[in-house]
């Protein structure tokens, strides 16, 4: 079997490290940081790493065995020396566009892009435009439709023993691009990503945060979406995650982001509670790359893929421009906005002037 050589950009938290912050939490099968998902994966090789700062660099290649001759500050050399089959970017949410196009460009088939995927529909629009005129399959990290438990979620929905699917209700914590794109995500996934048709969105949060088009941190709202098979999506922040599929004769959810999972049948007024099925804990970063491996070696399309990444952004900012223009229904597809997130404190991250350290074990 073809063993597919992988690197990453951006070796800090998610990166690198962020498995020393996760320790313990039960809803974390590890390894959760890209560098240990390739190290676990049979199929991938972890060649070379990119990151501004040498020191991280030295750290990771010592956790993930990357020889120093791997170890690059500029990506852009890494992608033209390492003939790379799949790249990850492990960088800011605004750094992600320039990393992601220019790694298409060059002929890297696969690319694990972390979440959110960009600030802005412009920058997704451009991403997604890269790696289809490219042919280079993109998922989206580390998102809970790589979850087992979400697997079967949505095998519980498509296999119509609850009836149709009516509605999602489902929450989120923090703003909509950096934190709101999981739970964005995952409404998609549900849904058999399914494109939406309207949004109307509530977002008052978002204001204080406003500079004519620019948010300068993560803005948040609260969602009307309509998808185009009829199921609504009400998607609200409320610093929860809780996610709720309600279907003609049950409902299937889970709470306590996602350690409490709950199912019930029955009518309108009698829910009886039924069993959640048991599902294998696993990795979703493992399981998020093996899926590009599946995608190299057939060519069929992966479980995420870039347009449900794309789509995904669109709605977000729709949510936006609907509370901009008074909770106007926004039609989709929205061709164009102005609106983007610029945290101008990332400027300083990506010259390498400004950093986490991250948590290490040894
Ligand atoms: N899926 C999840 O649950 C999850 C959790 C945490 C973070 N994230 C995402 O991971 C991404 C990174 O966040 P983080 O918390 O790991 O950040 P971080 O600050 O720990 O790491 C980012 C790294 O990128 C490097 N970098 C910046 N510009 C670069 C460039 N041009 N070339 C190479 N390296 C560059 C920085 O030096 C830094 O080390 C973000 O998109 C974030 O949203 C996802």
């Amino acid at each position: 079997m073809k063993t597919y050589r992988a690197a990453v950009i951006g070796c800090g938290r998610m990166g690198g490290f962020i498995d020393n912050e996760v320790v313990g939490e039960p809803k974390h099968e590890p390894p959760y940081a890209h560098g240990g998902g390739f190290s676990a994966c049979d199929r991938t090789d972890l060649v070379a790493c990119s990151d501004l700062r040498e020191d991280l660099m030295a750290l990771f290649g010592e956790q993930y065995a990357v020889p120093k001759s791997g170890q690059y500050t500029d990506y852009q050399e890494m992608i033209a020396k390492e003939n790379l089959d799949i790249v990850s970017v492990a960088t800011h949410v605004e750094h992600h566009a320039d990393i992601v196009i220019h790694a298409a460009e060059q002929g890297v088939k696969a690319i694990f892009c972390e979440k959110g995927m960009a600030p802005s529909l412009a920058t997704a629009n451009a991403m997604a435009a890269a790696c289809e005129r490219h042919g280079a399959v993109f998922n989206m990290g580390t998102q809970r439709r790589y979850h087992p438990g979400f697997w079967q979620m949505r095998e519980i929905i498509a296999q119509g023993e609850l009836g149709a699917l009516q509605s999602l209700v489902m929450t989120y914590g923090g703003g909509l691009f950096d934190h709101g794109c999981h739970t964005m995500d995952l409404a998609q996934y549900l849904n058999g990503d399914i494109p939406a048709v309207w949004v109307q969105g509530h977002a008052p949060q978002s204001e204080p945060l406003r500079d004519g088009y620019v948010y300068r941190d993560d803005p948040g709202g609260d969602g009307v979406i309509l998808f185009e098979n009829g199921v609504t999506l009400y998607l609200l922040c409320t610093n929860r995650y809780e996610y709720q599929a309600n279907c003609e004769h049950g409902m299937v959810g889970t709470f306590n982001d996602s350690l409490d999972w709950v199912l019930r049948k029955g009518d309108a007024r009698s829910l009886r509670p039924a069993e959640f099925p048991t599902f294998p804990r696993q990795s979703t970063t493992v399981n998020a790359i093996m899926d590009l491996v599946r995608a190299l070696d057939t060519g069929d399309p992966p479980r995420g893929g870039v347009e449900s990444a794309r789509h995904g952004v669109e709605i977000m900012v729709a949510i936006l421009e609907s509370h901009l223009q008074g909770g106007k229904r926004i039609t989709l597809p929205l061709r164009e906005s102005n609106l983007r997130m610029h945290r101008t404190d990332r400027d300083a991250w990506q010259k390498g002037l400004r950093w986490r350290e991250p948590k290490l074990t040894v």
